[in-house]
């Protein structure tokens, strides 16, 4: 059986590609419990705690056939005040780290989180093509990551480098993310407490919400694909765009509840997101990726796998 390294395997999309693979890959999640939960791993999937910055952890790991890098600073709000230099040195440092142990491991492809951060406010759909310019720090780390991966696959042109920007990821195993986690989550812990989710300004933003099994799916696909891809990136997402309102409505429906949403004026000043909808034809061509999860369906699900015993803060909390 092909071996696959997860790092940041015990956060919320690795555990979900762990726990989804496990039969059909032998997988070990690595992961240094920043903010992941070994809970979220099913009971017989391979944990290692440890650190993917660091060539001694990743040693431990041994031979592999892929690696699947997903350990780092997971969201921008991370990289302000004290995060910051912590933030870009555990974001890039254990990029470089895990890049060099791979090629050196004899790794024949890695797969890295980029994100759809990156397109900032870019005309919609958004698409591979298109000019990026980051407007935060997190997507500054991610967009090194896609520049990093080309000029290493020059030289090291045996293993492929492919970078995945995911849209705006939801479903299971998000409750160790706390205020750090999607709205989805955020808002059906809310719901589901029956306390006030806080929208930020009207609630008409959209995103292009991407249930965490298609996301998989899609990284899944990229492991499998036998041509040599070098050093390429892809959208990961659904080709759909719902708004905040919508989202919160769908939730109080699934619920069976009718709590009316705070508007507050967006605390957010500069560089917000206004709408984001992905075009999903190039890895739909590419990798034959199909969004199979509509999102009435995984708010149904989110709603009945509600584990209130594992909620954190959330977000909404301090506007209350
Ligand atoms: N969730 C989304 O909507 C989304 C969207 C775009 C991109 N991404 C990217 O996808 C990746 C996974 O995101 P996620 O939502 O699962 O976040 P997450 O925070 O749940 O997962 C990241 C995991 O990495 C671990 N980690 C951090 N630094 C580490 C280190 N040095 N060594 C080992 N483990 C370390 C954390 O403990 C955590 O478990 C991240 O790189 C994130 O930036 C996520």
């Amino acid at each position: 059986m092909e071996r696959i390294l997860v790092t940041g395997g015990a956060g919320f999309i690795g555990s979900n590609f762990c726990n989804i693979n496990k039969k059909k890959f032998d997988v070990t999640a690595l992961d240094n419990l920043f903010l992941g939960d070994p809970d979220n791993l099913d009971k017989d999937v391979k944990f290692i705690k440890g650190d993917a910055c660091k060539m001694e952890d990743l040693n431990r790991v041994g031979k592999v056939d892929y690696v699947i890098h997903l350990a780092g600073t997971s969201s921008a709000p991370m990289f302000m005040g004290e995060g910051f230099i912590q933030g870009y040195v555990n974001s890039i440092q254990s990029f470089v780290t895990v890049l060099e142990w791979a090629r050196k491991n004899g790794a024949k492809k890695m797969l890295y989180a980029s994100t759809s951060s990156l397109y900032g406010n870019n005309p919609l759909p958004l698409v591979e093509t298109q000019e990026v310019t980051p407007i935060n720090h997190y997507a500054v780390t991610k967009r090194t990551y896609e520049y990093c991966a080309k000029c290493y696959n020059k030289v090291y042109p045996e293993m492929d480098i492919l970078g995945f920007r995911f849209m705006s990821v939801y479903g299971p195993n998000e409750e160790a993310k706390g205020i750090y986690a999607n709205l989805i989550s955020q808002f059906c812990w809310d719901i589901g407490r029956d306390l006030v989710p806080v929208i930020y300004g009207d609630g008409n933003q959209f995103r292009d919400f991407t249930n965490v099994r298609d996301v998989v799916q899609g990284l899944t696909l990229a492991i499998g694909h036998k041509e040599k891809l070098g050093a390429d990136v892809f959208n990961i997402g659904t080709g759909h765009a719902t708004k905040i309102n919508e989202v919160v409505d769908a939730l109080n429906k699934a619920f069976g509840k009718h709590i009316k949403p705070k508007h507050i004026e967006n605390p957010v000043k500069e560089n917000y997101v206004i709408g984001q909808h992905a075009d999903i034809g190039k890895i739909q061509k590419v990798l034959g990726y199909k969004p199979t999860v509509k999102l009435k369906d995984g708010i149904l699900e989110q709603v009945k796998n509600l584990r209130l015993n594992k909620i954190r803060q959330t977000s909404s909390q301090q506007f209350r």
